[in-house]
C-alpha cells in the first residue's frame, strides 16, 4: 500500500462528498466531545437530532455541569447506554471544578476524564485542534482490516492502532479520521461492500486478491444470556405509575417499574404481554403485570435506602426523566403509554 497515494486518494473523495452533520459546523472542542460520545453506540442517524437537542439544552461545558444528574439523563433519552452521559456530566464536572473551560488539549489529561478512551481522545483531540491522533472505531477498524489484511485486533487494539497511526495524514488528521469512518459508513460496508464505488479500491489488499468478504475476519462472540423476569406497574386510576431505581442490572440508575418478586406480587395483578430487551450481553424477555391500586396506597409504597428508591410519577412528570426504552416498552404493554 502507497501510503501518500492512499491519503490523497481518501481524501479527495471524502472532500465534495462530506455529510454535513451538525458537529460539523463546529470547532468548539466540547460540541465536538458530546457528538463523539453520542456516535460511539448509536447510529449516526438517531444521533443527529439528538446532539441537536442536547447542546441546544446544554451549549456550553459549564451549563452541563451545572445540570442535575436527572436533566442530563433526560437529554440523553433514546440514546441508551447511558453510562456514557453519566461519565460526560462526570467529566464536565471534573473539568470545571478544576477551572476548566474546555476539552483538555493534552492527551492524558483527556485520558483521565471519566468515559474517555483511546478512541474518544484521538478524535477531539484531531478533529478540534488538528492534534495528530489516529481514532480507530468499528468503522476504522473494517476498513483497515480489508486494506491491509489484518486479522482481529487484539485487546490492545493492534494491529489497527499502529496501522492506523501510520497510515493518518498528519496535515490533516481530523478529516482524514472522518473520512476513514465515513467510508466505512458508506462504501466499506459490513456485508455488501461497493468496491466499485472505493477510492481505496486500488490500495486495498482484500480487493486485489478478492477476498474482501473474509474481511474483517470474526470473533468468536461472547455468548449471550437468556434472562426472564417479571415486572409489575402499580398505578392509580389518573395514571401516576410507581417507579424504582437501583435495582435492575444495567440500568440501576434509571427510572423502571417494579421489579416482581414473591414479596410484591399479588393475587389480583393482571398479566399483560411480554417484552423483549436487549443491553449489552443479556437478552431480557420481561413478562409484564399491571395493578390499579388507590393513590394514597400508591404514595404510601414510596420509599428510599442506600441502594434503591421508589418514587410516583404522575403522567406529565413521566416527560422530564431519563426513560429508558425498557421503560417506554413496558408502560406501552399496561397500556399507560400511547
Ligand atoms: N462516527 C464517529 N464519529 C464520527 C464523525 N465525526 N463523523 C462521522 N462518523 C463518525
Amino acid at each position: 500500500m502507497h501510503v501518500r497515494r492512499t491519503r490523497r486518494a481518501l481524501l479527495a473523495w471524502y472532500e465534495p462528498r462530506r455529510r454535513a452533520w451538525p458537529w460539523r459546523r463546529t470547532r468548539d472542542s466540547y460540541r465536538i466531545w458530546v457528538s463523539e460520545v453520542m456516535l460511539q453506540q448509536t447510529r449516526i442517524a438517531v444521533v443527529a437530532p439528538a446532539y441537536e437537542r442536547f447542546v441546544a439544552r446544554f451549549p456550553t461545558l459549564a451549563e452541563l455541569a451545572a445540570a442535575s444528574e436527572e436533566e442530563v439523563l433526560s437529554a440523553w433519552s433514546g440514546l441508551g447506554y447511558y453510562r456514557r452521559a453519566r461519565n460526560l456530566h462526570a467529566a464536565a464536572r471534573c473539568l470545571t471544578a478544576a477551572g476548566a473551560m474546555r476539552f483538555p488539549r493534552d492527551r492524558s489529561a483527556a485520558l483521565a476524564l471519566p468515559g474517555v478512551g483511546a478512541y474518544t481522545s484521538a478524535a477531539v483531540l484531531s478533529i478540534a485542534f488538528g492534534q495528530v491522533h489516529a481514532a480507530v472505531d468499528g468503522n476504522v477498524v473494517r476498513v483497515l482490516s480489508r486494506l491491509a489484511r489484518l486479522p482481529p485486533p487484539d485487546g490492545r487494539g493492534q494491529p489497527h492502532a499502529a496501522v492506523s497511526e501510520a497510515l493518518l495524514d498528519p496535515e490533516r488528521p481530523g478529516d482524514w479520521n472522518q473520512a476513514l469512518m465515513e467510508l466505512g459508513q458508506r462504501v466499506c460496508t459490513p456485508r455488501v461492500p461497493s468496491c466499485g464505488d472505493c477510492p481505496l479500491a486500488g490500495e486495498c489488499q482484500a480487493h486485489a486478491a478478492d477476498v474482501v468478504d473474509a474481511y474483517p475476519v470474526p470473533r468468536a462472540r461472547p455468548a449471550r444470556e437468556a434472562v426472564d423476569l417479571d415486572m409489575l406497574v402499580v398505578h392509580d386510576r389518573r395514571g401516576a405509575v410507581l417507579l424504582e431505581r437501583g435495582v435492575f442490572p444495567h440500568l440501576d440508575h434509571l427510572w423502571l417499574p417494579l421489579t416482581r418478586t414473591d414479596d410484591v406480587a399479588g393475587t389480583d395483578d393482571v398479566e399483560r404481554e411480554s417484552v423483549r430487551h436487549a443491553i449489552v450481553k443479556r437478552d431480557f424477555c420481561v413478562r409484564v403485570w399491571s395493578r390499579c391500586e388507590a393513590a394514597g396506597r400508591l404514595r404510601e409504597r414510596a420509599t428510599r435506602s442506600a441502594v434503591s428508591e421508589r418514587k410516583v410519577f404522575a403522567p406529565a412528570d413521566l416527560a422530564d426523566i431519563g426513560r429508558s426504552s425498557l421503560l417506554i416498552k413496558v408502560l406501552r404493554c399496561a397500556q399507560l403509554l400511547d
